[in-house]
């Protein structure tokens, strides 16, 4: 028996809501405004003229310069051997976490991560997820080419044929927009196990699975079937009015930051315009918008729900020719740059991330006789 008291709760913020855990000079995420900077530029800007590997040196480096090319990379055969071990039925989210880990395996990854560990890892990933794409479809993998940029070469990749430039250049823009977002539930990942001087390609594994979560990986797909139950424009305000009436969420509406219009689905909305291979529903997305933003204005006046990324995302995945099964996982390629931009950040600053808990279970206590 023992008289020493247990403590009182401290205040805490479920969710970490509100708190400022780190300094980042990488993105700046003005939710009042829709602003979305990548070291101080507009993100409309860099879409409009960037490229995503330009986009992901800026990050890594703080230096723009717009020719930056970075190719995709060969799969090390053991992974590939792992991919091709791998059930077809495996989630792409899985394969990509799975070759990431296997990847990690085959390279020295010394602490502390540079940028050529950055490079690297973005640049093997898309060739790992294109491989497995097809591997499960009974097609064999194609091995690189070193003359196309990332994300043309992933497409190269998956489709066995050089993509048009139009459809290049509407992923690599939905690259961009995905490629950075602050302390998002991933990216924090990313930065703990990073702290602990682990590896980069470790913090990566975590980062992949913490985006596998619903509640992050975010619901392009789910954007696709919401507009499909629509059907056309003369239903939308009924559809949306009765969706809103039974508490169902309208997809691709509402941010946990952006209380403004997301400035990356003002600018795939640009981008989904302009791409000859749109998906015939865009119209109708677009229809729908204006009705949902009018009624959530509406029902919810002292919140203000405005348009986000996933809205315009599902139609450039969708045109560029993504079954929807692999939106999640182009998501993590375009976060790549990202998650490793803040690994080196947090590496060349590092304190060990390590938060405190409130203990509230029984008081100390004997065992049972
Ligand atoms: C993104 C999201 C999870 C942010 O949620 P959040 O910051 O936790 O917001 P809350 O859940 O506190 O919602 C606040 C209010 O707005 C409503 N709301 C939020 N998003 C809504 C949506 N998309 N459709 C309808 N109502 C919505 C909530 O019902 C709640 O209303 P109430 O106060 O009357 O109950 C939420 O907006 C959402 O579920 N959106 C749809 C899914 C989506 O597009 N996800 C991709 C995000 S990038």
């Amino acid at each position: 028996m023992t008289d020493l008291p247990m403590p009182a709760p401290r205040p805490f913020s479920p969710g970490l809501e509100g708190v400022v855990a780190g300094e980042t000079s990488l993105s700046y995420v003005d939710g009042e405004n829709g602003r979305l900077l990548y070291r101080g530029y507009r993100i409309g800007d860099l879409v409009e003229r960037g490229t995503y590997p330009a986009v992901a040196n800026l990050l890594w480096t703080g230096d723009w310069d717009a020719t930056h090319r970075l190719p995709t990379a060969p799969i090390p055969a053991p992974v590939l051997s792992i991919l091709r071990a791998l059930p077809a039925e495996t989630k792409p989210m899985d394969a990509l976490r799975t070759a990431v880990s296997a990847w990690g395996a085959t390279q020295d990854l010394p602490w502390p991560p540079t940028v050529e560990h950055a490079r690297a890892i973005t640049s093997f990933s898309p060739s790992a997820l294109a491989a497995f794409a097809r591997l499960r479809a009974g097609l064999e993998p194609v091995e690189p080419d070193p003359s196309l940029d990332l994300v043309e070469g992933f497409l190269y990749q998956l489709k066995g044929e050089r993509p048009d430039a139009a459809t290049a250049r509407a992923l690599d823009a939905y690259f961009i927009v995905g490629a950075e977002h602050g302390f998002n539930a991933s990216t924090f990942t990313a930065r703990v196990v990073i702290s602990t001087r682990s590896d980069i390609a470790s913090a990566l594994v975590g980062a992949i699975g913490t985006m596998k979560g619903p509640l992050h990986g975010g619901a392009p797909s789910e954007v696709v079937d919401q507009l499909s139950r629509v059907g056309s424009a003369d239903h939308a305000e009924a559809w949306v009015r009765e969706a809103l009436a039974n508490g169902e969420r309208l997809m691709g509406f509402g941010h946990r930051v952006y209380r403004a219009y997301d400035p990356r689905a003002a600018a795939l909305r640009k981008v989904a315009e302009a791409m000859p291979t749109r998906p015939d529903w865009l119209q109708l997305a677009i229809d729908v918008e204006d009705v949902a933003l009018r009624v959530l204005a509406e029902t919810h006046p002292d919140r203000p729900l405005k348009t986000n990324v996933e809205f315009y995302a599902a139609p450039v995945l969708m045109g560029v020719g993504l079954s929807p099964d692999l939106f999640p996982a182009a998501f993590s390629l375009s976060r790549h740059a990202g998650w490793t931009a803040h690994v080196l950040e947090q590496s060349a600053n590092n304190r060990l991330i390590r938060p405190d808990v409130n203990y509230v279970g029984p008081a100390e206590r004997d065992l049972p006789a």
